[in-house]
């Protein structure tokens, strides 16, 4: 099968509203349709850029889609400081990841938390990018692949095959976050060929098949085209540089 690749800039805690409109247009200067046929490219900035940013793709006719990087589970009600999956749906969002590590790590995000966020999500109508990996500890200790299969269970409890087969999951090692230490390129396919076992496990070979598998961690221009050449990875959530549109566009462009 087949599986169009999703490239993905997750911006992080970067980068104000005019920088973002700034970057998107230098960005959607660089690519044109047939990048697009190829490709799903989206940026994924601050809840604060989503408005400025959704009004230029809208206004120039990008085909870029936008994403968020997290949400609350609740449709609304007293959560000081939270964003609701219907508030990104109302702003043009596609995308929103769920279960990022560095929300997992440093806001506690359980499981549990992050599969109420993905149901959320599916049921305001966008597709939930689904982070999953292991930290340096836990690989050197022989236990990523239980890891992994841990975090996919139980993310997706309860969510059907026919919605895990929309959606994206993004094996993001976490030793290589943001370290300029990318995974070999196979050890960055048997993570998402791992992701892919417990899908298939859980749902069939027909839904693994369809889902599609992001690599993240440390993705660059000079690493994107060997990382995507591999079986099992469709795509990249692209950090670091993502803030750069010259690189952002080569990465989207690595076909
Ligand atoms: O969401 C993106 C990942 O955490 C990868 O970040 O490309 O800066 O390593 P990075």
């Amino acid at each position: 099968m087949s599986r169009k690749p999703v490239i993905a800039g997750n911006w992080k805690m970067n980068l104000t509203h005019l920088e973002g409109i700034q970057l998107v247009q230098n960005l959607a200067y660089h690519l044109d349709s047939t990048d697009f046929d190829k490709a799903d490219v989206a940026v994924i900035p601050p809840f604060t850029s989503l408005r400025s940013i959704q009004t230029l793709i809208e206004g120039d006719r990008l085909d870029l889609t936008l994403g968020a990087q997290s949400c609350h589970h609740e449709t609304s009600g007293a959560y000081t400081g939270e964003i609701s999956p219907t508030m990104l749906s109302a702003l043009g969002c596609s995308w929103v990841i769920a279960g990022h590590s560095e929300r997992r790590t440093l806001f506690g995000e359980t499981d549990e938390v992050v599969n109420a966020k993905v149901k959320a999500i599916i049921a305001a109508e966008m597709t939930p990018i689904l982070c999953v990996g292991e930290t340096l500890e836990q690989r050197e200790a022989g236990e990523a692949e239980a890891v992994i299969r841990g975090q996919v269970t139980g993310s997706l409890a309860g969510v059907s095959a026919e919605q895990v087969a929309d959606l994206v999951i993004a094996y993001e090692p976490i030793w290589a976050i943001g370290t300029g230490r990318t995974a070999l390129p196979s050890d960055a396919d048997g993570g998402c060929a791992t992701v892919r076992a417990t899908v298939a496990e859980l749902h069939g070979t027909e839904t693994a098949e369809a889902v599609r598998i992001q690599y993240g961690g440390s993705v660059k221009p000079g690493n994107v085209a060997e990382l995507m050449s591999q079986p099992n990875i469709d795509g990249a959530l692209v950090g670091g540089a993502s803030l750069n549109a010259d690189d952002f566009a080569v990465i989207a462009r690595f076909h």
